[in-house]
């Protein structure tokens, strides 16, 4: 693919690509499994105004950049040159092709960084805009997708495209000790995060297709698990509760009614087969979808088919907000794609710690920074590396 290099030489759009592949790359922990984009829209050489893809389902790195050099004193006519770290997408997702909007800001030349890995899309994106007249150029090796977004590169790969199964994002917060319930006497023996950090979880919630817990998080802690302030969305992310023996509650706070400005996504309880059928009942009768799962030694969920079910069901971006039980089992399952850990300055605390497994955890990409109080450590496991 040509274009003629007017206004910037190969070595400026080059170290353009390798800082807005840099740049990207803060939101890794926002945007995965989808990929991590820069993109810049260039007048006479000049960036115009520049945009990165930053959450899951959000507007993509183009659209965003092409909207900045909306705002700008820059008018459209003298854009000329779109730079973009990855190939612009070519078909409907969760927003409109980029490609659309390319051609609809009257773009004439692109510089692309990386081909889309996935083979169904690879050059059809470039195709598309070549065949519309737009000069497209391809400078690979400045924002390589293995340092950019590597996580991409395995969501996209043959294997895990064979054997599906959703981005799992865990979750949890712990004391000093590494014990995920506090002391009895701090935060009602429940809550460890600071105000911040509980404010976080409702933004991560808004941004997931689905929130799975395990039936001792609802019987100890009665969870609502909705979205609310200071997040909201339009589409609660669905709420899978895993309960072998149908133990949940029917007045458990999941089934209520969400409160203004609150909102709360379908209940689902996977248990095992031959559950009791009165509680099976009771608990689509509280408003509960009941769904059997095969076990695993006769006594828990078999968390393969759980994962299978939950892709099934169309859920891609999943959050685990669990107990120490059912998140061992997923982490050491090695079903867990990336964490979130709050650790919050209380000493002491109860229940198991999962200080070992982290000891061993072989972490990519990791990022530690202070909110509120707490320390937050966010990483993509090196199971999926
Ligand atoms: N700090 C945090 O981030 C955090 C978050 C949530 C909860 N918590 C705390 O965790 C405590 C509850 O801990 P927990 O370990 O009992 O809760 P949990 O991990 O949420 O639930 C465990 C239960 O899930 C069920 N389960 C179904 N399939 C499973 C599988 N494949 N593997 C493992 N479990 C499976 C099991 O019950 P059945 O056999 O009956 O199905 C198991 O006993 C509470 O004190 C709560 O406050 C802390």
């Amino acid at each position: 693919m040509n274009m003629t290099l007017h206004t910037l030489d190969q070595e400026a759009l080059g170290s353009l690509l390798a800082s807005l592949g840099k740049a990207a790359q803060d939101y890794r922990f926002e945007v995965a499994p989808n990929p991590c984009v820069g993109a810049a829209v260039l007048s006479g050489g000049q960036v115009v105004a520049q945009g990165f893809h930053s959450a899951y389902g959000g507007p993509h790195a183009e659209v965003v950049a092409l909207e900045a050099a909306e705002a700008s004193e820059v008018p459209r006519h003298l854009w000329d040159t779109l730079v973009v770290t990855l190939e612009p997408c070519s078909t409907q997702g969760k927003t409109p092709p980029c490609v659309e909007a390319i051609l609809a800001a009257g773009i004439r030349s692109v510089v692309v960084g990386s081909l889309d890995p996935n083979p169904r899309h690879r050059g059809r994106g470039l195709r598309l805009l070549q065949a519309a007249g737009v000069t497209v150029h391809l400078l690979e090796g400045f924002s390589r997708l293995e340092d950019v977004s590597p996580h991409f590169l395995r969501w996209t790969a043959d294997e895990r495209v064979r054997r599906p199964r959703p981005w799992v994002i865990a979750k949890w917060a712990q004391t000093m000790t590494g014990q995920l319930s506090p002391p009895a006497d701090v935060g009602l023996g429940r809550t460890i995060s600071s105000i911040e950090s509980l404010a976080e979880v409702q933004e991560l919630r808004a941004n997931v297709d689905a929130i799975v817990t395990g039936v001792g998080t609802v019987l100890h802690d009665d969870p609502r698990l909705t979205v609310r302030a200071p997040a909201s969305t339009d589409t609660p992310p669905a709420r899978y509760i895993l309960d072998a023996w149908l133990r949940t509650p029917p007045d458990a706070r999941l089934f209520q009614e969400p409160g203004p400005g609150e909102s709360g996504g379908p209940v689902t309880i996977l248990c095992l087969p031959g559950s009791n059928a009165v509680r099976w009942r009771a608990l689509e009768e509280a408003g509960a979808r009941v769904l059997r799962v095969r076990g695993e030694d006769r006594l828990h969920l078999r968390l393969l088919d759980v994962q299978q079910l939950l892709w099934l069901n169309g859920h891609r971006r999943v959050l685990l907000e669990t107990g120490p039980t059912l998140l061992r089992n997923y982490l050491e399952g090695g079903l867990v794609d990336q964490i979130k850990l709050v650790t919050a300055p209380i000493r002491g605390g109860r229940g198991e710690s999962l200080a070992d497994w982290l000891q061993e955890a072989r972490l990519k990409q990791p990022r530690m920074r202070e909110c509120g109080a707490d320390s937050v450590m966010e990483a993509f496991l090196s199971v999926n590396f």
